[in-house]
């Protein structure tokens, strides 16, 4: 009962219909920008069933190729989303999203994989599995997530924490942590339901910054101890990401993953003047922000934002993980009932552009980066993924950096009856996707079918495990006086 798993997909479950448009295995993107994490460059890309064959400019194909005309946009890798939770069940009800829905959402912003996570059942992940494979099929894994939360339904506490990291080294696996002091949140929850404060902004107050950083900093200390790499989930304060750039800095290998709510909103709607009404109105307007870590107070949004600008964490996740308004309203009274987390999964593609790019602070590059290439290295399926190269996945967006979007519950595809991100617009449109080789999402129109996606097996030991092993041989070495003396001493 202590870890869940990090499954792959690619492509989506959902795949393309057979529209004319789409089922050409031939497609030619004409003269936009391509963006590689490493360079761009102004070049045609040529695909053939599913693969990207070449990339150079004027590319000539005959009358049997689909041809996209992209001048004057970007050409980038498909976005992947390491981070999601499809047809999760938890307390005994599902989140809306399932791996059709979730993954079209995805598609229409740009997304064409995401990881999501095998929950164990009943303590079990090789149970959970199996649930699983009626979920999506097939499942291997390369990562495993430990809850320092949650305390009492899935939380570890240290000896067990410390021994999945010793595993997970032993299978080339990354360990990823949730980060949060799972008996501190309890004492917190406690004290606020003492003071009367049941209410959603009892969440927030019950589990503020410290208890994150306090949990990262463990976490980060005892992959040290263990000498294994380490991947801090959803970092969503200062006070997390503080422990993480003081690790990097040090020389260790750890990963920091902010979200695209943590990076985009705060939480001033919980202190919104009108809250009694606007809660009353409507039970679940509030505690539909609720995830954990908690969104917080403004400030910590723009520091993840010069975080993941500087290279202090280093790619974009969304935690997606969906439950429609009446799910949420089932805790309005308690906020410890309130179904933890957010949506994103159709957003992050755009809520980054616009707040990275748009606003200046990092380049088009890096943005590829960020939400693509760095994802497929850390989980080991680069250069096939996260990259538009010959021989890679033709997994393709075409992005107009002049058009705009706009994001509303009544447009969007997941099921979700709510988002959280209503209302927000801004510049730059992602108005292509390619999944597989495939037109997925072309003139606002989704062309999806359910059950074509694919499952993206990807290996262990990715690059994060080069040179562990010299690390320990000079600890060892380091350890032969002490060695011998006790030897000589028995
Ligand atoms: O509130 C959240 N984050 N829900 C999803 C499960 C998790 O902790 O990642
Ligand atoms: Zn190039
Ligand atoms: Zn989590
Ligand atoms: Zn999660």
């Amino acid at each position: 009962q202590f870890c869940e798993a990090g499954i792959g997909y690619g492509e989506s479950t959902c795949g393309t219909t057979s529209s004319s448009s789409s089922s050409s295995s031939k497609l030619l993107i004409k003269g936009g920008t391509v963006v590689n994490a490493h360079h761009q460059h102004l070049a045609d890309v040529y695909v053939e069933n599913g693969i990207i064959v070449a990339v150079q400019p004027n590319i000539m194909v005959g009358d049997d190729v689909y041809v996209i005309d992209a001048t004057g946009k970007f050409v980038m890798p498909g976005g992947i989303d390491p981070h999601t939770h499809l047809a999760m069940d938890a307390l005994g009800i599902t989140t809306v999203d399932d791996f059709f829905s979730g993954q079209a959402a995805a598609l229409a912003g740009g997304t064409t994989m995401n990881i999501d996570f095998v929950m164990p059942v009943n303590g079990n992940l090789t149970a959970g599995f199996e649930v699983y494979e009626n979920k999506a099929k097939k499942s291997c894994i390369n990562s495993f997530k430990f809850f320092m939360a949650y305390k009492g339904i899935i939380m570890v506490n240290d000896e067990l924490l410390l021994e999945g990291l010793k595993k997970c080294k032993s299978l080339g696996a990354l360990a990823m942590v949730h980060a949060e002091n799972g008996d501190a949140v309890e004492a917190g929850q406690q004290k606020m339901i003492e003071l009367g404060i049941t209410g959603p902004e009892g969440h927030p107050l019950s589990r503020p910054p410290a208890l994150e950083g306090e949990a990262t900093s463990r976490a980060i200390r005892l992959a040290d101890f263990v000498n294994t790499p380490l991947y801090v989930v959803h970092v969503m304060s200062i006070d997390a990401m503080e422990e993480i750039a003081k690790a990097r800095k040090s020389g260790q290998r750890v990963i920091g993953e902010p979200i695209a709510s943590g990076l985009a909103l705060d939480d001033s709607w919980l202190w919104h003047p009108d809250f009694d009404t606007a809660a009353k109105q409507v039970p679940s307007l509030v505690s539909l922000y609720l995830m954990s870590p908690p969104i917080r107070s403004k400030g910590h949004d723009k520091a993840l934002q010069a975080a993941l600008a500087t290279g202090v964490l280093q790619l974009v996740g969304t935690d997606h993980c969906t439950w429609n308004s009446t799910q949420k309203a089932l805790g309005i009274d308690d906020f410890r009932k309130i179904m933890n987390g957010v949506n994103g999964i159709e957003e992050r593609m755009h809520v980054v552009w616009d707040i990275m790019v748009e606003s200046g602070q990092i380049s088009v590059i890096d943005y590829v980066r960020l939400t693509s290439t760095e994802c497929a290295r850390i989980f080991n399926i680069y250069p096939r993924k996260g990259a538009i190269l010959p021989g890679s996945d033709a997994d393709i967006i075409i992005l107009n950096p002049n058009s705009s979007f706009e994001i509303t519950a009544k447009s969007h595809h997941s099921r979700s009856d709510t988002n959280v991100y209503e209302g927000r617009k801004g510049k730059g449109k992602i108005e292509v996707t390619i999944a597989g080789g495939r037109v997925v999402w072309e003139n606002n129109e989704l062309k999806v079918v359910p059950g074509t996606g694919k499952y993206i097996e990807m290996s262990p030991y990715s690059y994060l495990f080069d040179g562990l092993d010299k690390k320990d041989a000079i600890y060892l070495n380091s350890l032969q006086a002490p060695v011998k003396r006790a030897k000589t001493t028995t």
